[in-house]
């Protein structure tokens, strides 16, 4: 008491303090928003979103990662019929090099080419629907860097009459669930995790399981689903104790980072190519994210369904 105090605070602090949060708040107002970054911030932010979607691997053929990265023609068989993935490289006569961002991402989220024809919903647009504006600006900004490769896409052939002109818009308006977008990308936290599950990553497509319909059963969200894309069994990963994952949430990140189980066994089928991805994918993503995802996976709702490995 009575004494000067050794951490008394003098006018010239108090001013220095001041100027301090004043520069702040007008670092803050000046600083650019996000979608005014510079470009090479765009593609770079394009790219981690792109190895976040699991470096959208179905648009390149199995085996032609080094050849013909994204120029497409993948075949996929559906209930319908069959139709292969078109080129996403901005090639100006094959591929996507003539339109704009906008149409782009029409595409992308709402599954409409710009002739207004459909995408057939192969293409997961109701969950990518999901993805906040500047990360699909990102994206297609990344998209824009690709090396062009001249592949012309080919035809589709659907055995349903009807089907693109009366069944799949009324399968849409009745059926398919659709996400929705945030404001901005969450950046971190469960809200990130979920983002990123519900989205971007768009586990769920082959996680979670399908009615009748053919639309996935958000109700068994993450479930597994025996008959997964490409004849594939797909595994639960919800957190129920006897069906679904166990695994710590740093194993579950390891997984998505290496590939490698807890169980020294590793990733097969369709999920090694998520976690490889084409030029990137979900092993390049941060730890922070790939354990934010584990976190959020602990969260949904366990359910039980066991989903065996297929033989052979
Ligand atoms: C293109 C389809 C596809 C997508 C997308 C996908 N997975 Fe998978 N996933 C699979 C398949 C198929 C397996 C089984 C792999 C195997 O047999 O080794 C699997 C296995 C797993 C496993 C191992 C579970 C176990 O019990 O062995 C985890 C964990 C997992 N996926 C998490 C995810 C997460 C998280 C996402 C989204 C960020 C995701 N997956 C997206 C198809 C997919």
């Amino acid at each position: 008491m009575g004494q000067r105090s050794q951490f008394s605070v003098s006018a010239l602090d108090w001013f220095l303090l001041a100027w301090l949060l004043v520069a702040e708040v007008l670092f803050v107002l000046m600083a650019p928003p996000a979608w005014a970054a510079s470009p090479a911030d765009l593609v770079a932010r394009g790219q981690y979103v792109f190895a976040a979607a699991g470096g959208c691997g179905c648009h390149t053929e199995p085996g032609k990662v080094a050849t013909a990265p994204n120029a497409g023609g993948r075949r996929i068989d559906a209930p319908f019929g069959t139709v292969y993935s078109p080129n996403i490289t901005p090639d100006r006569t094959t591929g996507i090099g003539t339109w704009t961002d906008e149409q782009i991402i029409a595409a992308i989220r709402l599954g409409r080419r710009p002739n207004g024809e459909r995408i057939i919903p192969v293409h997961p647009f109701m969950t990518f629907n999901g993805m906040a504006a500047e990360d699909l600006r990102a994206l297609v900004a990344y998209l824009r860097t690709l090396p062009p490769i001249k592949k012309a896409n080919l035809p589709k052939r659907i055995t349903v009459p009807l089907f693109e002109s009366v069944f799949l818009p009324a399968w849409l308006a009745a059926f398919a669930p659709q996400e929705n977008p945030p404001p901005s990308a969450p950046t971190s936290g469960l809200a990130r995790g979920e983002y990123l599950v519900r989205a971007v990553g768009h586990c769920g497509e082959c996680h979670t399981p399908r009615g009748i319909t053919q639309a996935v059963d958000n109700s068994r969200f993450l479930a597994g689903n025996p008959n997964g894309p490409e004849n594939s069994a797909v595994p639960n990963i919800t957190p129920d104790k006897d069906t679904g994952l166990t695994w710590s949430e740093e194993e579950i990140a390891y997984y998505l980072g290496t590939g490698n189980t807890p169980s020294g066994d590793v990733a097969g089928s369709l999920m090694a190519e998520v976690i490889q991805g084409t030029t990137v994918g979900y092993k390049d993503l941060t730890e922070a994210d790939r354990l934010a995802i584990a976190r959020y996976l602990k969260t949904v709702p366990p359910i039980r369904n066991k989903v065996s490995k297929k033989a052979g």
